[in-house]
């Protein structure tokens, strides 16, 4: 029933998260009984290491039930400090962390902390969906910079070249969702410095920090100098790093002015992530030995399932996916497909799903229509089950030949 309720401009003009809505159309499906292969989900599909539970339950015995400091309770806030100074040699002080609910609200806060309308944000292509509409939301304006020809890896003259007079920040993501590439390290600083030359802010995602697969190297531009670091927020999050999506808790890392700033707008939304779970995200940071053991082995796995899905992809008729360096995520090109079947990755992505009983989720919200992304945040089996699938819905290039 319509109540013809007046949503404000700001919502309107956004756009409700595509893959969350791609996740909730595999859960209804299964709940209605269908063998659906979800291939959608931007998620871990290992639980929380046991001992970061068990954190969570010291924190709740401890009585951790209250409200804490808006920024993160100083435990929390100082462990980020001591893992980034021992892991990467960062230097940064507490008072430029703040815990949010989740990387996402740390994305947020930033973004909302810096942007008046009209300012200019640069954004590569592909993005992450939320990116655009965060931007939107601020009344500022995406400007995008198609890094197709250099496959989806950012360069800094790709970002000197889309500069405009009102370019107030640049927002990259790397390791990249949805592509799965990873700017090298030198290409990161140079990017970095391009836009802080010109004092534009850089909004870095680092969700995906830790998993850069071999030989590919983990960066964050927490380490950068603190001349050019003043210019840049890093946004990291626990959900992918420790299989703790549901959680709700990530970090920012900034400059005190924007860290205030960020903890301003927080302190009259969320205010803060739960106690408890603070509590556990900084005992699990200063059990260094136990949380590394954990990411390697997730790691090692992600890297067990790419190798195998990769070729395997590669050899569906239509079906183009270059190597991903990080994330867990497979970008499939299929414009090869396109023409009198299918019209778009959409009709694509349609018929995997109404054929195949496959969720994965099309290119086009992350602006790239032609492709399709899939997740190996799955088990092997699920993999091998939807290659199958794939194989006898579209056929394989040998038969093709
Ligand atoms: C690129 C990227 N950034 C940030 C996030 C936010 O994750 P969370 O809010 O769970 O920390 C996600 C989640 O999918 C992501 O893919």
């Amino acid at each position: 029933m319509s109540t013809n309720f007046p949503v404000s401009e700001n919502v309107s003009r956004m756009h409700a998260s595509s893959t969350l809505k791609a996740a909730q159309t595999a859960r209804m499906l299964r709940e209605q009984g269908h063998d659906v292969i979800d291939l959608s989900v931007g998620e871990p599909d290992f639980d929380t290491p046991e001992f970061i539970k068990q954190y969570a339950w010291e924190g709740l015995q401890k009585g951790l039930t209250k409200y804490t400091a808006t920024a993160g309770m100083k435990p929390l806030t100082d462990a980020v400090v001591e893992f980034y100074a021992e892991r990467f040699g960062a230097e940064f002080s507490a008072a430029e962390v703040a815990a949010s609910c989740g990387g996402k609200q740390g994305l947020f806060n930033a973004a909302c902390a810096l942007l008046n309308p009209g300012d200019d944000v640069l954004i590569p292509k592909p993005y992450w969906v939320t990116f655009p509409e965060i931007v939107t939301f601020c009344r500022a304006n995406s400007v995008f910079i198609d890094t197709e020809s250099t496959e989806f890896i950012l360069t800094a003259e790709q970002v000197r070249n889309a500069i405009t007079e009102r370019t107030k920040l640049l927002i990259v993501n790397s390791p990249s969702n949805p592509s799965g590439r990873v700017i090298p390290a030198d290409e990161m600083r140079r990017i970095i410095e391009t836009c802080v030359e010109r004092g534009i802010y850089v909004l870095t995602d680092e969700c995906y920090l830790f998993f850069a697969y071999p030989p590919g190297e983990v960066f964050t531009s927490a380490t950068l100098p603190k001349d050019i670091r003043q210019f840049v927020c890093v946004a990291g999050s626990f959900s992918k790093t420790f299989a703790m999506t549901g959680w709700r808790i990530g970090y920012t890392i900034a400059n005190e002015e924007w860290t205030r700033a960020m903890t301003k707008l927080q302190s009259h939304s969320a205010s803060h992530p739960t106690s408890f779970v603070q509590y556990a995200c900084a005992r699990a940071l200063q059990d260094a030995d136990a949380s590394m053991a954990a990411v390697g082995s997730m790691l090692a796995e992600y890297e067990r399932r790419r190798d195998w899905l990769i070729p395997q992809l590669n050899a569906i008729r239509g079906f183009k996916c270059a190597m991903p360096e990080g994330a867990f995520y497979a970008f499939v090109d299929v414009r090869e497909m396109l023409g009198d079947e299918f019209t778009t990755s959409a009709d694509v992505a349609d018929k995997m799903l109404n054929g195949g009983q496959i969720v994965a989720t099309d290119g086009e919200p992350f602006g790239a229509d032609g492709f399709i992304r899939i997740s190996y945040a799955t088990s092997m089996q699920n993999l091998e089950n939807a290659i199958e699938r794939f194989r006898n819905l579209f056929g394989t290039r040998s038969m093709s030949a």
